[in-house]
């Protein structure tokens, strides 16, 4: 019972919130009302006053028409993904716009979730660097909007630490020095069981030479071998204190706390990190650098961002494919993405503008050594599985050895026989 009028008055304040937003939502209805566009968007960026909402804002000034707002999904990409399937799942036309990762593309256009923008191409295609564009397509088609692309970086405390170490061996006995020195903790990434988590479990898998799949997804080519030597860097991180002890709770957030904090030499983050870091007067000295890799060679990030995708099931179509291709052309937008929140555009010409921006100018150097998670339609199930088997083993609860093998026998499954 009392959850039952709980859920009511729920439901009451939900109708009249839903009335107070929306434009001509209390004149019954008429043909061709305007209606509030939702922009179903997750991460710190998506927060009240960031670089999202300042998009959305912008657009409304230039289209006072069909405005749209920002319905905040959860921090953390599973739970943003679970969010808008439930949704989608359901038909619901409660969402017109989605942010989505781009790891989901596959699955969204198998799921028929998603408009095709096909017949917007040539416009989206001519705008976009190639590695965002592609992330945008499955089956050659265009099926999501490019917007904000991502890759990992360094970041160094460059009043502890002179020059960036280039291999992750020099990062951990670097870290655990100073530490000790300064009486903090070493290194900090994302380490939580999470899409986070497989994403810096790839990057050390990567850069030592390891990969899941041939070029055209047919066959597996995971190196049990070099997913053992990642599995083990992580593990040897934990136990010997160069990862600090919030490692393998932390998020993306959790870890940009810490370093800002002044609570840890080193950490691994997305872009959006510096322009936060540089607005607090309180944080300490830093400087961003490539990802190290395992010899020294190079370096490789993974792939991130979020597109914006049109939801089959949105009342107002035409006018959601309007708004994800404006965030994918329209100038001003894009750059505000770097400048106002240090999130790296997917248009390419920004680029060209703002060469002499430190951010734009690593990821000048990164984005084009970034390497995309499979976008196959079970990526979700893959990196589940890799959470299951290789979170334990990082840290110290499961072997690493059969832990690895059991990573390999479930993309085994993924491919035909
Ligand atoms: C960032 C990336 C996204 C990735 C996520 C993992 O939001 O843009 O692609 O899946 O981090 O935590």
């Amino acid at each position: 019972m009392r959850i039952r009028s709980a859920w009511l008055s729920l439901t009451a304040v939900a109708v009249l919130v839903a009335v107070a937003c929306t434009p001509g939502g209390d004149d019954g209805g008429d043909e061709g009302e305007t209606r509030q566009l939702v922009w179903a968007i997750g991460g710190a960026e998506a927060q009240p006053g960031g670089v999202h909402e300042q998009v959305a804002e912008l657009w409304n000034e230039q289209n006072p028409d069909t405005p749209i707002r920002i319905e905040l999904l959860p921090e953390e990409a599973d739970q943003q993904r679970e969010q808008q399937a439930l949704e989608l799942q359901a038909q619901g036309s409660g969402f017109d716009v989605l942010g989505v990762d781009v790891i989901w593309t596959g699955e969204y256009a198998e799921n028929e979730w998603l408009e095709s923008l096909e017949d917007v191409r040539g416009e989206i295609e001519g705008a976009t660097l190639p590695g965002p564009f592609e992330s945008a397509t499955w089956g050659d088609e265009l099926w999501v909007a490019p917007y904000n692309s991502n890759a990992g970086f360094l970041y160094y405390r460059t009043d502890l630490v002179d020059e960036p170490p280039t291999t992750w061996d020099e990062l951990c006995e670097e870290a655990i020095s100073v530490a000790e020195d300064e009486g903090i903790n070493g290194f900090i990434g994302q380490g939580a069981r999470y899409e986070g988590f497989v994403v810096n479990w790839l990057e050390y898998y990567w850069s030592a030479g390891g990969e899941l799949y041939n070029e055209d997804q047919t066959q597996v080519a995971f190196d049990t071998e070099l997913g053992v030597q990642a599995t083990e860097f992580m593990a040897d991180a934990m136990a010997d204190g160069c990862y600090a002890p919030g490692f393998n709770t932390a998020q993306e957030e959790e870890a940009r706390n810490e370093f800002q904090q002044g609570n840890v030499v080193f950490m691994r983050n997305w872009p959006y990190v510096h322009s936060l870091l540089e607005e607090d007067e309180e944080a300490p000295e830093f400087d961003i650098a490539p990802l190290p890799t395992f010899t020294g060679d190079g370096t490789i990030s993974a792939l991130g961002g979020f597109n914006n995708g049109v939801s089959a099931f949105s009342d107002n179509i035409d006018a959601a494919k309007e708004f994800v291709v404006w965030a994918a052309t329209n100038e001003e937008a894009q750059t505000m993405l770097a400048t106002e929140g240090s999130v790296p555009p997917t248009m390419a010409s920004v680029y060209d503008d703002l060469a002499d921006d430190p951010v734009m100018a690593l990821l000048g150097d990164v984005l084009g050594e970034a390497k995309p998670r499979p976008p196959a339609p079970e990526w979700n199930e893959i990196s589940v599985e890799m959470q299951r088997a290789l979170f334990p083993a990082v840290n110290g609860e499961a072997d690493i050895q059969s832990s690895v093998e059991a990573v390999r026998s479930h993309l085994e499954t993924t491919v035909e026989q």
